[in-house]
């Protein structure tokens, strides 16, 4: 463990049972960072932890559905008791069950907006009050390139991250002067993970897993150093927006 500007920092990791959540868990648990994983998959988060304890790592988990309010306020409220008051949130949790429009599978847009926005507006409700009241603070969404340009078939995974970085740039102009709290959306282009695996119809999630395989994608770990570049930055240094993309992905 290292003892370096993020030694003895708490944090809370949604969607930290896979992918990116699980890179920047176990970054945060390298860098020093108690650090609490929630997401659905109980074992997938139990294994997540005994990892980043085996390496001397400090971690807890708490089963979260982030469409959940009860749920997201509890698992902020575990790592405050196994941990203390939160440094750092990571609004992580997302899904991409794509689709063209014209389909209408209202049911996945719905998902959409509940994990991907109105999961991360429970997240920031959880800790907002007692950051403003601590003065201090650091909010971090993992946004998407999609963020800043829609793509045919992510109409609505567009949107929702689309509203992440308003979100953000919202928080940034309410939050940094006067309560002096960070905040970082974090947009990666394609990252190697479970992600495309929810697309509904099998040949398009095939053609998609295909382009994906074409290029040489992120891997998980990148995003994670993303992230620990927006934390571990001067308290003067407010890092508002990281966008990386795979060299070999030109939009
Ligand atoms: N992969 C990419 O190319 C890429 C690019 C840009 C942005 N992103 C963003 O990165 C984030 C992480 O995705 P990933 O690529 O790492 O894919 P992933 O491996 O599928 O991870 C998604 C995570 O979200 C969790 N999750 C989904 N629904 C949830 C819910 N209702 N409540 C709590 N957790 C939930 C999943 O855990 P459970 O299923 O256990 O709940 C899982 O841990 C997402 O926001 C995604 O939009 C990914």
């Amino acid at each position: 463990m290292t003892s370096g500007a993020l030694a003895g920092r708490v944090a809370v990791v949604t969607g930290a049972s896979s992918g990116i959540g699980a890179a920047v868990a176990s970054a945060l648990a390298e860098a020093g960072v108690s650090v609490t994983l929630g997401a659905r998959r109980e074992d997938r988060l139990r294994d997540e932890v005994d990892a980043i304890t085996a390496a001397g790592g400090r971690a807890s988990f708490r089963v979260t559905d982030v469409t959940r309010r009860a749920d997201v306020e509890a698992l902020v409220e575990a790592a405050r008791e196994h941990h203390g008051p939160v440094d750092i949130l990571v609004c992580n949790a997302g899904v991409m069950p794509l689709s063209p429009l014209a389909e209408g599978r209202v049911g996945d847009w719905e998902r959409m907006v509940d994990v991907n926005v109105k999961g991360v507006l429970y997240g920031i409700a959880a800790v907002l009050p007692e950051m403003v009241e601590r003065r201090s603070g650091h909010l971090v969404t993992i946004g998407s390139v999609a963020g800043r340009r829609p793509f045919p078939g992510g109409t609505v995974y567009s949107a929702t991250k689309f509203a992440v970085r308003s979100l953000v740039a919202g928080l940034q102009l309410e939050l940094s002067s006067t309560a002096g709290i960070r905040v970082t959306d974090v947009q990666p282009g394609v990252v190697d993970t479970e992600l495309a695996d929810h697309i509904p119809d099998p040949d398009r999630r095939a053609e998609f897993l295909s382009r994906w395989e074409a290029r040489r994608a992120l891997r998980a770990e990148d995003v994670a150093a993303a992230v620990l570049h927006a934390v571990t930055a001067p308290p003067h240094v407010n890092v508002n927006e990281i966008l990386l993309r795979p060299t070999d992905q030109p939009t």
